[in-house]
């Protein structure tokens, strides 16, 4: 659905990161774990896809979070608090098969924001957070508040378990219990995470991310390639099984 929301407030995570919280009770209630706000950045006809970092259907607000890539985010670091953004949210097919499981969250870099409000719909949550250094670790207090644990990972060992994703999800495999796997992050660490959690006989879900055109399914922009044909990411994701993604497509 369409909605004028409002800005609450923009907070600077670190150098090229945000926290964006809106006014959109609309949006708030109806919002489910993994899925999409389409938000429109000032002076842009196209609206941007990031993924619902939280909602908060009795405040009446969505939080998303975003790195400064291009124009788009550029002009969204500048919005003020009080300013009107239209919203398109919340979209797509999320992570739905997590209520009551025991689910292990595994994101890299902006891969995970939508995986801290995912986390409050699982059973038990735990959470493996990757990040290029310790300079690029952004909301683990956040997380540590709705998982059971959490664990951070860095490619260069500055900080917590030192290595890749993957490297860590088969330690956590082998010495915890999880029902299922979501993944968000880099195209290469979802292929090797859901590789392990899939060999391991886990569930495994992974939030695809394809540059978006309309949102709305219409445009073809977001086609991703699956065992059962192409699919729009923007609709018939973000998430997918892992085991319907054809990685070399
Ligand atoms: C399903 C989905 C969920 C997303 N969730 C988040 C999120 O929660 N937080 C966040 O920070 N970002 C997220 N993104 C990425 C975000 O939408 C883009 O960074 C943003 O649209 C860039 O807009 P821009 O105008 O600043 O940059 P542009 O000028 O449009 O692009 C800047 C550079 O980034 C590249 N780029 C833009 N979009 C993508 C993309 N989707 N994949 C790969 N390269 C891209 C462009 O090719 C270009 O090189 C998500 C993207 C998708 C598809
Ligand atoms: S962005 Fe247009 S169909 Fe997905």
């Amino acid at each position: 659905m369409l909605e004028d929301t409002r800005v609450v407030s923009l907070d600077r995570l670190n150098d090229t990161t945000y926290s964006l919280t809106l006014r959109a009770p609309k949006i708030a209630a109806a919002a489910r774990a993994g899925q999409l706000a389409h938000v429109t950045c000032p002076g842009f006809l196209l609206r941007r896809p990031f993924g619902i970092c939280d909602a908060d259907a009795a405040e009446g607000t969505i939080r998303v979070c975003f790195e400064v890539r291009g124009d788009g985010t550029e002009a969204l670091a500048k919005v003020n608090a009080g300013d009107v953004l239209s919203v398109n949210g919340a979209v797509g097919h999320g992570f739905e098969d997590i209520k009551g499981r025991r689910v292990l969250f595994v994101g890299g870099g902006i891969g995970i924001f939508p995986l801290l409000y995912a986390a409050r719909f699982a059973g038990v949550a735990t959470a493996a957070l990757c990040f290029r250094d310790k300079s690029r670790v952004v909301l683990a207090p956040d997380f540590a508040k709705v998982c059971k644990e959490i664990f951070l990972a860095t490619d260069d060992g500055s900080l917590g378990f030192h290595g890749y994703a993957a490297d860590l999800v088969n330690e956590l495999i082998a010495t915890h219990e999880y029902d299922c796997v979501c993944v968000c992050g880099p195209k290469i660490m979802m292929k090797t995470v859901s590789e392990v959690a899939l060999g391991a006989g886990l569930d495994c879900y992974v939030s695809l991310e394809e540059r978006m055109g309309c949102g709305v399914g219409a445009c073809l922009a977001c086609v991703c390639q699956t065992m059962l044909g192409q699919k729009r990411v923007c609709i018939d994701g973000p998430v997918f099984d892992a085991k319907e993604v054809r990685w070399d497509a």
